[in-house]
This record gives structure tokens, sequence and C-alpha cells, in this order.
């Protein structure tokens, strides 16, 4: 069955999707945008240089080698800064800002930033206001939350408060900060939200599945959805809902790891080749008990070599 699906938004994840996983999973599917790994801003205007790291396909128009655009997704808690490092991440190439509302980490709190603006709508307007009007028309703002920090009660004032600051775009990760990563995802509630606010939303969390793309859509009442840890078990999940792909089966998704490797060790990350390829494999045992057997084949091998031989003997 054809899903009525409008857009489909590669989800950011710091540590995990980075350029080299957002080439990997944009050349699999039609992700229609990927949103990076978030760039902390406090007090300064941040170097290029720093943009160019988190995103080297701003070198390339800010697309992935298969045309997908990249968005910057920007994450502080000063509404001036925040705006000055906006334009110049718009300048470099990225397509749009999103700011980030949602982030659960103690440090990121601790600073004001992240998932404790939800606790304060006045601020979350000032700094979407502030980029809203730093940026032309033509580029998009958009905005990531969950439902709330402790609870949900001012999950309306924190809508209202970026619609009327001219957010293009609202992507919820249905749960609390409280609530952490344990699911189910409360996609109703966004679906609640559709009632009393217009700003097109993207729903977010717990999509595994076709199935649950389906659901989500339905009890969220939108078109749009964003994947995060769903396309890293399933690499081709995207495909799946939008074009209804088969699931990758475990013969290619050999293929694509021994691919992930020769790119890993290029890279610039390849001192961490083991450990990043394990966390990976960590989410492909959910769809894949192949990838159990893998994980508990290199799991204590440290040299790369011996890593790279065991994917080679796989394909
Ligand atoms: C390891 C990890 C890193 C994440 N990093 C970010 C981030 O940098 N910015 C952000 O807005 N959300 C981040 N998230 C949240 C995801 O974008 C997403 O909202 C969440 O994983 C729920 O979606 P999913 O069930 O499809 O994974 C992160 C999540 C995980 C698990």
């Amino acid at each position: 069955m054809k899903l009525p699906v409008k857009q489909i938004i590669l989800a950011p994840m710091e540590g995990v999707l980075d350029p080299l996983m957002r080439d990997l999973m944009t050349s699999i599917n039609p992700f229609d945008l990927c949103i990076t790994e978030f760039v902390r801003v406090v007090d300064a205007l941040l170097p290029k240089q720093v943009f160019y790291r988190l995103c080297p396909e701003l070198y390339h128009h800010g697309i992935t080698n298969a045309g997908t655009p990249i968005r910057l997704q920007l994450l502080g808690q000063d509404a001036n800064w925040i705006a000055e490092n906006a334009v110049r991440a718009i300048e470099l190439g990225s397509h749009g800002i999103d700011l980030n509302f949602g982030c659960p980490a103690k440090t990121v709190n601790k600073s004001k930033g992240g998932a404790i603006l939800l606790k304060s709508p006045e601020t979350i307007y000032k700094i979407v206001a502030n980029v809203r009007n730093s940026l032309e028309k033509s580029q998009q703002v958009s905005v990531k939350i969950r439902l709330g920090f402790n609870d949900t009660s001012l999950l309306n004032e924190v809508v209202d408060a970026i619609e009327q600051a001219n957010a293009d775009l609202l992507t919820i990760h249905a749960r609390t900060k409280k609530q952490g990563y344990q699911p189910p995802a409360y996609w109703h509630l966004i679906g609640n939200l559709q009632q009393r606010h217009s700003i097109e939303m993207v729903a977010n969390g717990e999509i595994w599945s076709a199935d649950d793309a389906l659901t989500c859509m339905k009890q969220a009442r939108t078109n749009n959805i964003m994947l995060g840890r769903g396309v890293l078990a399933l690499p081709n999940l995207a495909a799946v809902i939008k074009q209804q792909a088969l699931p990758m089966s475990w013969q290619k998704l050999c293929f694509l790891l021994k691919q992930y490797c020769e790119l890993e060790l290029q890279g610039d990350k390849s001192f961490y080749f083991s450990s990043r390829l394990k966390q990976w494999l960590r989410y492909l045992k959910l769809q894949y008990p192949q990838a159990n057997q893998l994980f508990t084949s290199i799991k204590t091998l440290k040299s790369k070599q011996e890593i790279v031989k065991i994917i080679d003997q796989l394909t």
C-alpha cells in the first residue's frame, strides 16, 4: 500500500548521524532533508571551520552526494548569538536553519540550552523570532521540540510561541524530556495540537517500520515524519515507507557494511572505527538476527584489520 507521506527527514543524532552516515543513508533512501548534529552556540560568532567540520557538505552547496539538502541545527539560549550564527550558516550554504529545544543532555540543560527551554516559552519565542527576522523569507526556519520538560502542561504555549515567531516547520519528538527514550511515543498528542495550531508539523519518535509510520501519521495527523534510530536499524526504512521498497536483505546490508568500513577507515574518525561500527551493529541487531552474531564475533576485537577481514568474508 502506498503511504500518504509528504516529507521524510533524517533526524539529527549527535555522534551517530555524521557526514559519512548521512552520505550512506541518503544514497539508499529518498530523504527530503537531513538535519545535522547540533552546533552549540554560547556567546560568540563561531568560526566557519566549526560549521565545515560538522557539515562538510557545505563545501558542495550543502547537499549530500545523492543530492539531499542539509540543514544545520543550532542549540543555545542567547537569541542574538544564535541569530548571528544562523546568518553565517546560511551564508555558508545551509538549507535553512533548525533550532534545537529538545536536547536532554545535562550539560546542555545546565547552561540553559536544549529541552530546559521548554519551560520558558518566552525565550523560545525570542530565539525563533530573532532567527526568523535575520534570514530571508526563502530560508526555512524549523524548530525541534519534545512534548515538554517534566510534563506536557506548557506544550500549547510553546507551540503558540513558535507559531507566533513565524517558524515554518515544527518537529515534535513525541515524548517529554523526563520520558527520555522510553517507549511509547505519544503521537496522538501531536494530532491534538493540529486542532488549534496551523504550523506545519513533523512527527518523530519510535518509527521502526512502514506500519509504525502509517499509525504515526494517522495519530499525529501529519504526512511529515522524521526518522532517527529506525533508519539505523533498517537502513532503507525511508525507501520502504515512501517507495514500498522491500526491507534491505542481510546480503545487501553486508555490502553496505563493507562500504561503510572502507569510507570510515579513509575518514577523519578512523581512530573510532571499531566503536562506531559496534554502535551501529547495536541498532542493526534490532532488525537482523545475523547482526547479533556479527556483533558477538567482533565484540572483543580491537584491530581494525581483523574486523574488516570478518566483514569482507560476509560479502
Ligand atoms: C544518540 C542520539 C543523538 C541525538 N542527537 C540529537 C541532536 O543532535 N539534535 C536533536 O535535535 N536530536 C537529537 N537526538 C534525538 C533524535 O533526533 C530523535 O528525536 C530521537 O532519537 C527520537 O526519534 P527516533 O525514535 O526516530 O530515533 C538524538 C538521539 C540519539 C539517540
